[in-house]
């Protein structure tokens, strides 16, 4: 059975989604898509690194997206393009039925850059060679520029950069000119009169130290963006958008304590005020203070309508008995939806439903292939749909990376804590007890976290990592503590650096801070008598330990 792998804010939003797409309704597009004003649109092509592509772009204060190679144009004009990059791929060109450029790219006479097999594409369909190398070329290699070009400015003469193809240019298309090589490729950028560019290097990777500016030189100096996509114009624009959209009508939001829904619930607040009303839901499932910390936030500081409930003892009783970690997963999604529903219906008429979609969520489920859609749609396949979902969705976290969703709540003023929260999961502790939970269970891993969370924050690595926390197993094991045996719990200490959480390494914390995470919790959480450090990377492992 699968996991989900988003984040906490998005648990909610997914129950939520999954029950509205079983009546067969679709989220409503947001006006703050569509208003952007310039765009390069990436068109994918299937590479590992195509939603790296787009994110670096936006690292440059200017909007892309993701398009599959097979687009319609209405589709990519939406996005108001001022250029075109081509993605990697894992195809070879001359091979039967493989991803091509669309006629657009040519036709619409917008600068295009073409990134490694999308350079290859470029030049079997403008009428060059491509064929396979002898000398494949992956990994580092030494970039030579050999002409003067816009997209090399603020270059040396030599880089670094990063390679990852079998296949080689053997004939540029009529009318293009080499501008660089490595000791594998004669042609490794080429350029024509008309501003197509194709580079077989990966200049969105961080083995390529100069890459940005190689995109950066495309966006400014090639395609004469003018760097609009910023926190600040992000929110003008939604908020704008969210306030012509909703009108007079109610909107509700879950809360979930992490970033992603403070930051809606915020845009919201500020484009409708008090049409807006939160549900914040107690599950039992949350960390030490949590739930004391956020009530603080959201009412002391986003002043906004809140909605409270404890529903701790019906989470703790659907979860009694219950070891298998996707029964669990279900469980709390049921009880969630019947929570909310409960709530919702007590506010009156309600228009809208808020949620903290993102970005890279909304290209899993979009992709046909996506096993992670499929994944999402089985796990979260709650019974029974509530009344509430007769609702609207408003998504305007929908366009955004999470590192860009911080950037807005920080551009909101919202409060740092709440800013950099590491995501935590919708099921919460539960998926962190491992086999069943109890409230026994519960408040031993509450008190081994805290300390977790405490020591991390003072070693002041807490925004460094992308989630660290402890985990209750299931092991026991043998002690000694003064002249007597013990027979306690085992806790592992899990931390990891991450970019997205579909990935993730384990973090080289320092012995010192490990050992001083091992003798507090040892010494100050009763019951446990042995602490020891997850050194998995994900995959093969997930970050999670259910
Ligand atoms: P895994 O364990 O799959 O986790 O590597 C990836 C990210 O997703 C979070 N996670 C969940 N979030 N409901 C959630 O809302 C879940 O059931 C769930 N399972 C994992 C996990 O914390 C990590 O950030």
């Amino acid at each position: 059975m699968g996991r989900i792998s988003t984040t906490g804010d998005i648990e909610v939003s997914t129950y939520l989604e999954i029950a509205k797409e079983r009546r067969g309704e679709k989220a409503v597009p947001q006006e703050g898509e569509r208003r952007t004003r310039e765009a390069v649109a990436v068109i994918d092509f299937g590479s590992q690194y195509s939603m790296l592509i787009a994110r670096r772009v936006r690292e440059c204060q200017v909007y892309s997206e993701l398009v599959p190679y097979d687009a319609p144009w209405e589709q990519v004009a939406a996005l108001n393009p001022k250029g075109f990059i081509l993605s990697g791929g894992p195809a070879s060109v001359y091979e039967q039925g493989v991803p091509l450029a669309p006629d657009y790219v040519f036709s619409k006479r917008l600068p295009v850059l073409g990134i490694c097999y999308g350079m290859q594409a470029l030049v079997h369909q403008l009428g060059g060679k491509v064929a396979p190398s002898t000398r494949q070329e992956y990994g580092h290699a030494t970039l030579t520029l050999s002409a003067d070009s816009p997209l090399w400015a603020d270059l040396p003469p030599t880089m670094p950069v990063w390679m990852s193809h079998g296949d080689l240019v053997v004939e540029m298309p009529p009318g293009f000119c080499a501008l660089a090589h490595t000791e594998s490729s004669p042609v490794a950028a080429m350029v024509n009169d008309r501003s197509i560019y194709g580079i077989l290097f990966h200049p969105e990777v961080a083995h390529t130290p100069l890459g940005k500016t190689v995109i950066r030189n495309f966006l400014y100096h090639v395609c004469g963006c003018k760097g609009t996509w910023t926190p600040s114009n992000f929110i003008l624009d939604t908020v704008e958008s969210v306030r012509e959209q909703v009108g007079s009508g109610k909107v509700v939001c879950a809360l979930s304590g992490g970033v992603d829904s403070a930051v809606v619930a915020t845009l919201i607040h500020r484009a409708v005020g008090d049409q807006l009303t939160c549900i914040y839901v107690n599950t039992g499932l949350l960390r030490r203070d949590e739930v004391e910390r956020n009530l603080n936030t959201f009412k002391q500081h986003l002043r906004m309508n809140l909605v409270y409930v404890d529903a701790t003892q019906r989470f703790l009783g659907r979860l009694q008995g219950v070891t298998d970690p996707e029964r669990k997963r279900r469980l709390v999604g049921e009880e969630f939806i019947r929570v909310f529903e409960e709530e919702a219906s007590r506010i009156g008429e309600v228009h809208f439903l808020a949620q903290g979609t993102l970005y890279p969520d909304v290209i899993e489920s979009a992709s046909p292939d996506s096993k992670g859609s499929a994944r999402i749609k089985t796990h979260h396949n709650v019974g029974g749909l509530p009344a509430v979902m007769r609702l609207k969705l408003l998504e305007p976290l929908r366009t955004l990376f999470k590192d860009e969703v911080r950037q807005v709540g920080a551009a909101l003023g919202m409060p740092e804590e709440m800013v950099w929260r590491q995501p935590f999961p919708g099921p919460g502790l539960a998926i962190r007890i491992i086999g069943e939970v109890t409230p026994e269970k519960l408040e031993v891993l509450r008190a081994a976290d805290w300390i977790v969370m405490n020591e991390i924050k003072k070693a002041k690595l807490y925004r460094q990592l992308w989630q660290s926390f402890a985990v209750l197993t299931d092991a026991r094991s043998v002690g000694v503590m003064g002249d007597h045996r013990t027979y306690g719990y085992v806790v592992a200490v899990r931390a990891v650096a991450s970019e997205d959480a579909m990935t993730a390494d384990w973090a080289r914390l320092p012995y010192d801070l490990l050992g001083r995470i091992s003798t507090r919790i040892v010494n100050e959480v009763p019951g446990v008598n042995r602490v020891v450090y997850d050194v998995s990377s994900k995959p093969p492992a997930t970050i999670e330990w259910e």
